[in-house]
């Protein structure tokens, strides 16, 4: 029997009641200090790949232009479609996290251009990604599930061409675009942010719709071969690449290493797919930006499951399980074999709770130090971030349950390890989304070469 897949039928109440709706998902150990190695950005390195990609992406063009009428226009096509509708989708997703680029506007250039690409609305976007790694495959909250069970094979193939999604995305997005908005929308998006999914859509339907007119007036397929269609006709790139993230594997298990796979890729496959083939420690540790996603790997595979060798290894384990569950929509693979242990890393700091705590010496927190900081039931985050600049706030972050001595400390803003939500240190406002409310602020002072915090009632 197909379970309910809607974010508000029954199975979404069941998710919740089942303590499986915004849980605590297992993590392996990871030392803090190397973690947040791990977590630097780089601007240069991302300007060139994306530099890169565009730059191919323009070559695809202009041969594709030069072959109109000959036989070549087909592979050129093909290939300037696959950059188009197919690479654009890790990007989209890379700068989405806002992990790419060390500059914020950079990230949100490219996610932007990136969702146009894709026909994906970006604000609905980025708040239906929120929810995709909060509930990674839980049935009844997570909108990113590709692969239902049991799965409609007859939709599959077509789709690698768009057929069905294609034009629900788009009568969603024009829905969107008269102020209409659908029940599985309004269930992730918050409220204040559904103004700016209608101005989105506007734009984004107004950029189609001109095109559309451009083809009209000149009478030619030309303008949309190069805009609007890519999204279809390179959209098979995408799914290649996509369907080898969780097809056929658990559902409602609050493990990455159950629902997510680690496949090795070459290095074309890698670049083009922005290392995303490392998919179960993205999932872990989404504030690790895709380049040092190999190294994270090499950090955490004694706690993996064995990853699949190739795609090909990949597709051999996910089309013989999509035939079965469409059977047995209960069917399960079996010999994923899991590794034990596994914590969540902090650096614990305990002290008596009183109102004024002594937090230790200032020589003991070096400028970029991070302290998660325990007082009674009471957590906080302390941090160092320039010579004299210390920040103690509530430790966990607004937006989830999330403590922030995991994130990524950048100059004076603090990222959240889970949906790379970020706050400003000097004054607790949320700089990025998902994070909206205020971090509370505690006052910090140096006293006799000691950090002493007096905390807020
Ligand atoms: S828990 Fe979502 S941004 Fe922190």
């Amino acid at each position: 029997m197909q379970r309910d897949y809607s974010l508000t039928g029954p199975e979404s109440q069941r998710a919740i009641e089942r303590g499986l709706a915004d849980a605590d998902w297992y993590r392996p150990p990871l030392d803090s200090d190397r973690l947040r190695q791990l977590m630097d950005r780089r601007n240069g390195r991302t300007a060139a790949h994306t530099l890169l990609w565009l730059a191919l992406l323009v070559g695809a063009g202009v041969l594709a232009y030069r072959s109109l009428g000959s036989f070549w226009a087909v592979p050129t096509f093909a290939v300037y479609g696959a950059l188009y509708g197919g690479s654009a989708d890790p990007r989209w997703h890379e700068n989405g996290h806002g992990t790419a680029f060390r500059s914020r506007s950079a990230n949100d250039a490219v996610y932007y251009l990136a969702s146009f690409m894709l026909l994906r609305e970006p604000t609905l976007w980025r708040w239906s990604h929120v929810r995709h790694h909060s509930d990674t495959i839980i049935v009844g909250r997570d909108p990113e599930i590709v692969f239902p069970r049991p799965p409609r094979l007859r939709t599959i193939l077509p789709n690698y061409l768009h057929i069905f999604n294609g034009p629900a995305m788009l009568k969603r997005m024009v829905a969107h675009a008269f102020g209409r908005i659908d029940g599985d929308t309004r269930d992730f998006v918050p409220a204040d942010d559904l103004r700016r999914v209608v101005w989105e859509a506007r734009i984004f339907v107004a950029l189609l719709s001109s095109t559309v007119a451009w083809s009209l007036v000149t009478w030619s397929i030309v303008p949309l071969l190069f805009i609007g269609l890519p999204s279809f006709y390179g959209v098979w790139w995408l799914w290649f690449f996509g369907m080898t993230q969780h097809a056929g594997l658990r559902e409602d298990v609050l493990d990455h290493r159950l629902n997510t796979r680690t496949i090795y890729m070459n290095p074309v496959f890698r670049f083009l797919y922005l290392n995303m083939n490392y998919h179960t420690e993205h999932h872990m540790f989404p504030s690790v930006p895709y380049h040092a996603l190999p190294a994270l790997h090499d950090e955490l595979k004694s706690f993996l499951p064995e990853p699949y060798p190739s795609t090909w290894s990949a597709y051999r384990e996910i089309i013989p399980t999509l035939l079965k569950q469409r059977r047995d929509p209960t069917y399960d693979i079996a010999d994923r074999v899991i590794p034990d242990g596994g914590t969540i890393a902090t650096s614990i700091c305990v002290a008596d709770h009183d109102s004024s705590v002594d937090l230790g010496a200032v020589s003991d927190l070096d400028v970029g130090g991070i302290r998660r900081v325990d007082l009674g039931d009471r957590t906080f985050l302390l941090c160092r971030y320039a010579d004299d600049g210390f920040a103690l706030t509530d430790g966990l972050c607004t937006h989830g349950r999330t403590h922030l001595a995991d994130g990524f400390l950048d100059g004076c803003e603090i990222e959240c390890p889970k949906h790379n939500g970020r706050f400003d240190l000097r004054t607790g406002e949320p700089l990025r989304r998902p994070a909206t409310v205020r971090l509370t602020r505690h006052r910090v002072e140096i006293i006799n070469c000691r950090i002493v915090g007096t905390i807020e009632p």
